[in-house]
Parts: structure tokens; sequence; C-alpha cells
């Protein structure tokens, strides 16, 4: 099997740098899972679908085309063609879609689209159930967390970099609302894998919450 190492946690733990700084150290290709969601959810928005209704989200998705190319900055998106990265980035979005996220046979339709990334030498793979439910089956799960300030402040110095204006306080909101939706929805919701290595970011910069991922990572071989 290709190996996978899964980075799975709440919004703002910092698994998407995590989890290029490893993928690009270890050279594996690197599936933002998040952006996958996203790319949906914009889409739906875009086709005026009811963002809380499943059969309108699932037509929209049917004319749904989602590239993903990796990029310095994390991924670059584009839907039927059309450089989408930054609106992927903006909170509306996000939101979007962890009210998608919530719906099976949407989660379902994104399956074979996230382990299609699964190729040599290998992947890094970041979101909220790859360890658990798109590949159980990982060399390494790791799950990573930290306070909702930390993660909130995080968020916002990250859209700050990306140009986007946001208050703490909507932020905290926000953060708060994706996490309850997240880990209290009935299909894959936000849990650790039994066989996680567990890690709080909160007082750990990137670097160090890399290198303790490397030194518990596994012979990694490619098996028949
Ligand atoms: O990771 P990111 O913040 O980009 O994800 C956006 C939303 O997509 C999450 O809040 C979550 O609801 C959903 N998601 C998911 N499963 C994943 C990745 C993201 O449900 N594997």
């Amino acid at each position: 099997m290709i190996p996978v190492i899964t980075i799975d946690g709440p919004s703002g733990a910092g698994k998407g740098t995590v989890a290029q700084n490893l993928a690009d150290h270890l050279g594996f290709h690197l599936l933002d899972s998040g952006a996958v969601y996203r790319a949906a959810a914009l889409h739906a928005l875009n086709c005026q679908a009811t963002i809380d209704d499943e059969s309108s989200v699932m037509a929209a998705l049917e004319s749904l085309k989602a590239t993903f190319q990796p990029d310095p900055d994390g991924v670059k998106a584009y839907l039927n063609g059309r450089d989408v990265t930054h609106h992927l980035r903006l909170e509306t979005t996000a939101s979007a879609a962890s009210k998608v996220a919530v719906m099976s046979s949407v989660r379902a339709s994104l399956l074979d689209e996230q382990r299609s990334f699964r190729q040599l030498p290998g992947l890094v793979a970041d979101g909220r159930d790859m360890g658990t439910v798109v590949f159980p089956d990982a060399s390494l799960k790791v799950f990573l967390s930290a306070s909702v300030e930390v993660r909130a402040l995080r968020r916002a110095k990250q859209l700050k970099d990306k140009g986007i204006e946001t208050t703490m306080a909507s932020l905290l909101q926000e953060i708060g609302a994706r996490d309850e939706r997240d880990s209290s929805r009935e299909h894959s919701p936000l849990v650790a894998a039994h066989d996680a290595l567990i890690i709080d970011s909160s007082d750990l910069s990137i670097r160090a919450v890399v290198a303790k991922i490397v030194s518990a990572l596994p012979m990694l071989t490619v098996a028949e």
C-alpha cells in the first residue's frame, strides 16, 4: 500500500502548515481535504443551492469539477477552470463547507476524489476524518488540537496575511460554531482515531510539531 500520514483536528490547530511542511520534508503529495469540502460548498453556493438542503446541494454537485494544484501558500483551487483560491479561504465559505459536510451523501460523493490523492511515493492528508474514515489504514495518524483562543489568533493572522480583514470576536464565534457542528454531526464527526498520536499545539511551534511527528514515523515502506 502507498503510505499515508493523516493529520486531523479542529480548524486553526495548525494542520495545514504542519501537513505541508511534513509533505515537503518527506517528498510526499499533499491532500488538503478541507479545500475539497470548501470547493464543493462554494460550487453549491455559486449554483444558488439551498445550503442546508441535502438534495439541493447534491443536485448542484453533479456539475462540480474541482481541481487543485500544489502552491507554496497552500493549494490553488479551480472550479470549472476558474481560479477560486481566494474565495475558498473566506470564513463564509468555511461555514458553508461545515454545513454541507454534515450530509452523508455529500461526504460519500467526495470520498473517491480524496482517495485519488494517494499516489507514490506517499501522501500527507489533513482534515477531520482522514484517519477515521478516508484512510483508516494510514501508516501514522495524528490528531492535532489547540485551545480555541490560540486557534482564533492563528486564523486571524492567516486571514490578515491573505488580505482578509476580520475581528477576534467574530472569529471566536465562527470557530466555536464550526467546532460544534464538526464534532456533533452524525457522519464522520471530528474525533481522534483510537490509534492516533495526540498533539496539543497550543504552546508548540510548527517546527516542534513536525519534529514530534517525524520522530513518531514508522519505517515507511510500499507494500504490494
Ligand atoms: O479544514 P477546513 O477549515 O478548510 O475545513 C472546512 C470545513 O470542511 C470544516 O469545518 C469541516 O466541516 C469540513 N471538513 C470535513 N471533513 C474534512 C475536512 C473538512 O468535514 N476531512
